[in-house]
């Protein structure tokens, strides 16, 4: 038996919802408790299945986990030698696995991580880190599967300069950086607020690190790290996926947890379908946020998109959604992941019409889209499949719904609060027919 996901439309989402800390830094968050020994904690943490999943490679290192899924909190134990292998078993379930590559050669000065492999969005390289972490001194090499770096005598500072704003490149090269001898300079470094997180949380275990937000960072060695409490940034993908499902619904969503300093290019999109946008500054940070009231028919968006500040790629199914059933001829342009348009055949099945050249999506609104059943492949395109279930009329199933709930906390409990009609349903395994 599997679960799915069923939803009756169409829905407009009424209310307000709270989002808490963003998958793509709390993973990192955590794999950089590996760089000081004793107890750290993380709060603000999603009650998600790649924390889950985090915790344990982090407990098979040897650390102490005590996690509070309720609270939002995770406290980790970081032993004086954690162990250094990352099994595939694990890294095939979650490929920010190979976020603990920096720290654990930059505090053990060796390490051996399963390579993810490729995914549902691309080949995705890891060529970056490797080389990174060879200018630093290691010598990595692949073994098995396996990235096997080394650094007997440490790793010294080096200038390396990225080809691409690499997102898990610029994470692992920093947390290796912190504790080598020596000053680094990093050029053309990603900028996402993730990345400011996670520097942030090693300036405060004692790193030296210059330049946050901005395309260069110079890390200081220090000897030795301290352990800390940090407080992770609020997801702005799952924020800015509350927000466009309030813009397809013509919907009226609070969303609190994220500012809108975080979404800068988003903001503009809604605005442009004729959503209207309105700040709620609070100093409590999981009080701020933002209302979005979605236009009766939005109108058709044209979106590029491009590493911080530029459109997030986590946020494409949802302007194609958009764009699926608005009023004209809508444009996608994907610069990041070649193959993140499996998602389109499935919203197909629901009567968008699209068509697909190279990197471009071209949509041309339809007057509504028709239930069906369809399947997530990954899970931006597993949340952009129900946004727009929740505007199809009729009954919509989504399966491969693991996918959602690797980066989407409580998602039935959070649109039935917002008004839609979902459920989780068992299924049984279709029949393989050999
Ligand atoms: N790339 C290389 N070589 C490298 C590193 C990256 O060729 O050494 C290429 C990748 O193949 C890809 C592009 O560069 O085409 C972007 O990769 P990047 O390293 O920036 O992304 P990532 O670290 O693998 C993170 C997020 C993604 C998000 C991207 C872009 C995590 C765990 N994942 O991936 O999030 O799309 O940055 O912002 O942080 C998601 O949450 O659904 C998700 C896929």
């Amino acid at each position: 038996m599997s679960q799915v996901f069923v939803i009756e439309g169409p829905t407009s989402l009424q209310g307000e919802v709270t989002v808490r800390g963003a998958k793509n830094s709390v993973l990192k968050l955590m794999a950089a408790t590996l760089l000081a020994p004793g107890v750290s904690t993380v709060s603000n943490v999603p009650d998600i299945a790649d924390v889950r999943i985090m915790c344990e490679l982090l407990s098979r290192l040897g650390c102490g986990i005590d996690y509070d899924a309720a609270g939002g909190t995770v406290r980790i134990d970081v032993p004086a030698a954690p162990g250094t292998t990352a099994d595939y078993e694990l890294v095939r379930l979650m490929r920010a696995s190979i976020s603990v590559l920096g720290p654990l050669v930059g505090r053990m000065h060796a390490a051996e991580v399963a390579v993810p492999g490729g995914d549902a969005i691309g080949s995705r390289g890891l060529d970056m880190h490797q080389r990174g972490l060879e200018q630093l001194g290691a010598q990595v090499s692949l073994d098995h599967g396996y990235f096997v770096a080394r650094a007997p005598r440490g790793l010294t500072g080096a200038d390396i300069a990225l080809p691409f704003p690499s997102v898990g490149a610029t994470e692992n090269l920093v947390m290796a950086a912190v504790l080598a001898d020596g000053v680094t300079t990093i050029e053309n470094v990603a900028k996402e607020p993730e990345i400011v997180d996670i520097c942030t949380m090693l300036v405060e275990m004692g790193a030296r690190i210059e330049g946050i937000g901005s395309s260069r960072l110079v890390v200081t060695g220090v000897p030795e790290l301290h352990p800390v409490a940090h407080r992770c940034v609020g997801d702005r993908i799952v924020a800015g996926t509350w927000a466009f499902a309030s813009a397809v619904t013509a919907g009226d969503v609070t969303v609190r947890g994220v500012g809108l300093d975080i979404l800068p290019n988003v903001v503009d999109k809604l605005l442009e379908s004729g959503a209207q946008v309105t700040a709620i500054e609070d100093e409590d940070p999981a009080r701020a946020g933002f209302r979005v009231v979605g236009p009766a028919r939005p109108q058709p968006i044209r979106v590029s998109t491009l590493p911080y500040p530029g459109f997030p790629t986590d946020l494409q199914p949802f302007v194609i959604a958009l764009n699926a059933c608005a009023d004209g001829v809508g444009l996608l342009t994907e610069n990041l992941f070649e193959a993140r348009w499996r998602f389109v055949n499935e919203l197909s099945r629901l009567g968008a019409q699209v068509s697909i050249d190279g990197n471009h999506a071209l949509v041309t609104g339809v007057d509504s889209l028709s239930g069906a059943e369809v399947e997530a492949s990954d899970i931006r395109a597993g949340a952009g499949l129900v946004v727009a279930g929740l505007i199809a009329t009729g009954t919509t199933e989504v399966s491969g719904i693991d996918h959602i709930e690797r980066g989407y906390e409580h998602f039935v409990e959070k649109l039935t609060g917002l008004g839609a009609t979902i459920s989780r349903v068992e299924k049984p395994d279709p029949v393989i027919l050999r």
